[in-house]
């Protein structure tokens, strides 16, 4: 007996919120946050800017900017046992999603309230603030360097940069990878938010949201893309070998990295923001040679793509563009995800404030599709 209806898979098309964080028009190709389309604010703001924007709905005046900034900058450091942790995973090399998870996880020691929600305000300041030094500090041990001490006469952009290679960065640079963050901290309704939303629904606390959200961002088909995708860049090495390589992956029926995505239809919008940031850094300085072989590449695959998948029109998503843009400021592919991470945190708190002011668990259906009456046959009999 079976009670089956139709199944959902993936939640496709599914709507679960109704949200004032960001807009994805899939069809169109356009990302709107808080009201101003990507393009317009990603290369503009600040990501303090942003973050503000996000949790209130609007830009913050001079006055709440400078006291948001303050308060940031006083939160950065991190929990000795933090640094301890980090030591432990570097050591035996663990995944850096998986580091920042458990670092992050020592930010409930300076819980100040026993309210099983926490007090969602300091978390969020507290998340937002330490990811930058959780994420270079893991960085650097992996790479047996010592973790480099948050500065306070730093935006949040160039802090994280210099706690990760130890020298204040140039003002490219730190506008390179505040476009970046900038440019993912919110995607809708995507698996990390919705993580953070579930478990938000339940009246826990955001820094338990944050941490069920890292968990999500951590796999491939999520966050954990570009790495992959930049290998694929630097396997084909030279444009001549593109195409067998990439027919070569296909016929194996391998997913190329950094393409095709659930919602778009059309080239990822941000994937244009962060082209054009790549473009305008690469110019000035990094692997040029490896950025045009990048864009040529993306050419390839895209008409490969075409033909083996025809009319599914699969194109480059956001990873393509982040790998090329984090590799030229110079980070190392680990640290590629945990990067994805500082970005995105602002959006997943921005979520966390909103389903706050839910007040309903969510809570959807499954189908069984099990056995029904299955006769208990005791352990000595079996
Ligand atoms: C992002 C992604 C998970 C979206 O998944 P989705 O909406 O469930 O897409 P589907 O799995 O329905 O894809 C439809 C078809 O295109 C194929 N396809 C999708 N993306 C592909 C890719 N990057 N390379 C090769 N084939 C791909 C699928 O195999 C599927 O084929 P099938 O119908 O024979 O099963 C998928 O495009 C992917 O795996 N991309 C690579 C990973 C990546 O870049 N992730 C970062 C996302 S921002």
């Amino acid at each position: 007996m079976s009670n089956a209806t139709e199944v959902n898979a993936g939640l496709e098309g599914v709507v679960a919120a109704a949200t004032r964080v960001s807009h994805v028009d899939g069809l169109a190709g356009k990302l709107v946050i808080s009201g101003y389309p990507l393009e317009t604010i990603a290369p503009n703001a600040t990501f303090e800017e942003m973050a503000w924007l996000l949790w209130h709905g609007k830009v913050p005046s001079q006055k709440e900017y400078a006291d948001f900034k303050a308060q940031l900058t006083a939160a950065r450091d991190i929990p000795s046992l933090a640094y301890d942790l980090l030591r432990a995973a570097a050591e035996k090399k663990l995944h850096a999603m998986d580091a920042l998870r458990m670092a992050a996880g020592t930010l409930s020691l300076q819980n100040t309230t026993d309210s099983p929600g926490g007090d969602i305000e300091r978390d969020a300041v507290l998340l937002l603030a330490t990811f930058p030094t959780i994420a270079a500090a893991y960085s650097r041990l992996l790479e047996g360097k010592q973790p480099v001490a948050p500065r306070s006469d730093l935006g949040h952009a160039a802090n994280y940069l210099y706690m990760m290679f130890d020298e204040v960065p140039s003002a490219e640079r730190a506008r390179g990878l505040e476009t970046y963050l900038n440019t993912v901290s919110d995607h809708g309704l995507n698996a990390s938010t919705f993580t953070a939303r579930v478990i938000m629904s339940t009246q826990s606390d955001a820094i338990s949201a944050v941490i069920g959200a890292l968990g999500a961002l951590k796999g491939p088909l999520h966050g954990g893309a570009p790495g992959p995708a930049l290998d694929m860049v630097f396997e084909i090495g030279e444009i001549s070998r593109a195409e067998g390589y990439v027919k070569d992956k296909l016929a194996r029926g391998e997913r190329m990295m950094g393409f095709g995505h659930r919602v778009y239809k059309v080239r990822d919008p941000r994937a244009d923001v962060l082209s054009k940031a790549a473009a305008q850094f690469f110019a000035s300085g990094g692997d040029k040679k490896m950025y045009d072989l990048a864009c040529q590449v993306e050419t390839v695959v895209i008409r490969l793509l075409e033909e083996h998948k025809p009319g599914r029109k699969l194109q480059t998503n956001v990873e393509y563009y982040t790998a090329l843009l984090l590799h030229g400021l110079g980070l190392a592919v680990p640290a590629f995800t945990p990067t994805f991470a500082v970005g995105r945190v602002a959006g997943w708190l921005a979520h966390c404030f909103e389903q706050k002011r839910e007040s309903r668990i969510i809570r959807p259906s499954s189908t069984y599709v099990g056995e029904y009456d299955t006769p208990w046959v005791p352990l000595e009999k079996r």
